[in-house]
């Protein structure tokens, strides 16, 4: 039956299928018939290989069998954690190998392994027992390698980086990762930065033993640095983040304080740093060398609560105060509306403010912000007054978040609208002492409105949601959740409203129906629904009796736990 011709699109059919088969499958299916066995032995199945997936039956035998037969197709090989190893003679078509875990390779094997295959651009060796002579036979054969992972392989010293620059080396290594690799000093890092100058990526995290002279020691020639990953590095200190600021041609810096990184973007390309625990450690100096750079676009120093007036001074004043497009100071509770005027005055391309939760701002904050570029405001959590909100104008301002402002009254929301019309994204969540003639105001003012929230405001009742429906013609989003006073019939005028009308929550509506909310469904994208109790965090005094199930998103225990470790 080997004979018969089988049609090409036949043929190609079982390609596919066959494509997707366990190895152990195919390699039974190749078995079955002589047009089984020439579909499997097309190349194009062996152009990558996992053995990884297989480490649990197959035999060196099979493996190096599979190999032997197909070498000249394999283009990715996988064989990490495969503890055994049987090398061909030569696989000179390999560009992608991982040998990661792979306990028994030995230094010798490597060597074979690199002298047969000169294509060679990703290897991975991560967890291994290689030494200083692996590293001597990169520099000897692997003039191609892009992409070399050393990973928490601790056998091989400072010394074995000298070989890169020496011989022919690894000139053309782009990505390196020495994660892991405690027993590397400054030498090291200076080899690597004499012998790799196309360096692009850096990954040295879990190093509790990088020093700042060792991050030095490697910029001093990598230049074309673009990415510098330094998880866990608890020993680095200001002076390596300005040296690498410094490197790069930074657009955005970013200390994520909640998960303590930081974050640089080149304008031409992705430039990262990564700095875990120094969020700790940002303070009004560092903002000083921040400030230095040329093209910062975006600032995020969310929770880095040791920033004061000094630091956003240094920072206004900086080369990017032309620049900046968006700050984040949100939780650094030690500024105050010096800051903000300064920011107000001085910034004069910022879009995007995000004050939220700074707890010294009061009223005199919003009459800075007045005039200025901004468009989008973020005051959540801040001591703001309806006097504050009065005195807003002169300000085309498309997105306000005043959650939790819980002073802001309706007066204050009318006057507001009134001056601030382009007000597209309104968030009034937990301002409980708004009603129904708030979102009167906004619906009527601020005729574009498309997002509004206002979750948490007990006071809300159906009137509300007849004013929305009938006088904002654009909204597409809205958040009632824990208005407990709505009932179904708002839900009728907001089926009228869809579309626009695309997301609709409802959690916590305790006089919602299900068969009402239920109906809404089908008409939106977004929907959420739920006839709950609201929580206690949610502050209302309504006699009833209410489980704590969830938690409040701003007393979320990660971010307290973190800034008062700050
Ligand atoms: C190979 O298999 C391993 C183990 O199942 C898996 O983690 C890995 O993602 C696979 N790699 C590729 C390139 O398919
Ligand atoms: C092994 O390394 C290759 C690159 O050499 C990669 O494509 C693959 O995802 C890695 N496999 C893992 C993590 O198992
Ligand atoms: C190298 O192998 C390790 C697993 O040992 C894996 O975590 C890592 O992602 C691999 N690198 C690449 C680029 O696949
Ligand atoms: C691989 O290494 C393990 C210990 O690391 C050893 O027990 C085993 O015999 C080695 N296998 C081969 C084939 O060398
Ligand atoms: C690596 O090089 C250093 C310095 O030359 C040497 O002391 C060490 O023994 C070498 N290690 C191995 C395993 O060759
Ligand atoms: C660096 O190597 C470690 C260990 O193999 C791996 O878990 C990590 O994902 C790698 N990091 C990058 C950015 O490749
Ligand atoms: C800071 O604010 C910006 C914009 O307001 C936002 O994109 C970013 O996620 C915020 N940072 C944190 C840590 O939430
Ligand atoms: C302001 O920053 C906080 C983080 O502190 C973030 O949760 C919030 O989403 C940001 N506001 C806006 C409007 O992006």
């Amino acid at each position: 039956q080997c004979i018969l011709p089988v049609r090409i699109w036949v043929f190609n059919c079982l390609l596919d299928i066959a494509q997707i088969l366990k190895l152990r499958t195919l390699l039974n299916c190749a078995e079955v018939c002589c047009t089984w066995k020439a579909i499997i032995q097309s190349g194009t199945l062996w152009s990558q290989i996992n053995f990884s997936v297989e480490k649990d039956w197959i035999t060196d035998g099979t493996m190096k069998q599979i190999l032997q037969n197909y070498r000249p197709f394999v283009i990715h090989l996988n064989l990490r954690g495969c503890t055994f190893l049987k090398w061909p003679s030569e696989c000179k078509n390999i560009q992608d190998l991982n040998l990661s875990e792979c306990f028994n390779v030995t230094d010798m094997m490597v060597q074979r392994i690199v002298e047969g295959c000169p294509c060679l651009l990703y290897l991975n060796l991560s967890c291994t027992l290689i030494t200083n002579k692996t590293l001597r036979e990169l520099s000897r054969n692997c003039l191609n390698l892009q992409y070399l992972s050393l990973a928490y392989c601790y056998r091989f010293t400072d010394k074995g980086f000298m070989y890169l620059t020496t011989g022919n080396g690894c000139h053309n290594l782009v990505h390196l990762n020495l994660s892991g690799c405690t027993q590397m000093t400054v030498n090291g890092f200076r080899y690597i930065s004499a012998g790799c100058p196309s360096l692009k990526e850096i990954v040295i995290n879990d190093m509790p033993t990088l020093s700042d002279s060792c991050v030095l020691a490697l910029i001093a020639r990598c230049q074309c640095l673009s990415v510098v990953s330094l998880l866990d590095a608890p020993h680095i200190s200001d002076v390596a983040l300005k040296a690498i600021a410094e490197v790069a041609k930074l657009k955005t810096f970013r200390t994520q304080g909640e998960i303590c990184y930081s974050i640089i973007y080149t304008s031409t390309e992705r430039t990262e740093v990564i700095l875990f625990h120094l969020c700790c450690l940002m303070t009004d100096a560092s903002l000083k060398s921040v400030a230095k750079l040329k093209n910062l676009h975006n600032l995020d120093i969310s929770l880095c609560n040791k920033v004061s007036d000094t630091g956003i001074q240094y920072l206004t004043e900086g080369s990017s105060s032309t620049k900046l497009r968006e700050l984040n100071v949100s939780y650094c509770s030690l500024i105050t509306d010096t800051s903000v005027m300064r920011i107000a005055q001085r910034l004069c391309k910022l879009y995007h403010l995000n004050l939220s939760y700074c707890e010294r701002l009061t009223d005199m904050s919003l009459e800075w912000v007045s005039g200025s570029s901004i468009c989008s405001l973020d005051i959540s959590g801040c001591n703001i007054q309806d006097q504050g909100l009065a005195s807003l104008q002169g300000i085309f301002l498309k997105k306000l978040v005043l959650a939790g402002c819980v002073s802001v009254t309706d007066v204050g929301m009318e006057k507001l609208c009134k001056t601030v019309r382009d007000l597209e994204h309104v968030d009034v969540s937990h301002c409980g002492a708004l009603s129904d003639s708030a979102i009167r105001a906004v619906s009527f003012y601020c005729r574009g409105l498309v997002t509004l929230r206002m979750s948490g405001c007990p006071k809300m009742t159906d009137m509300a949601v007849q004013y929305l429906t009938s006088g904002s013609q654009y909204l597409r989003e809205l958040d009632v959740s824990g208005c407990v006073l709505l009932t179904d019939r708002s839900l009728r005028r907001l089926e009228r409203v869809c579309p626009p009308l695309g997301s609709i929550s409802m959690v916590c509506c305790s006089s919602i129906s299900k068969v009402a909310a239920l109906k809404l469904r089908p008409h939106v994208k977004h929907w959420e629904h739920s006839n709950d109790n609201p929580p206690y965090w949610f502050g209302y005094n309504m006699g009833q009796i209410v489980s704590p199930v969830t938690r409040p998103i701003k007393t979320d225990d990660t971010k307290w736990r973190i800034s008062s470790q700050c």
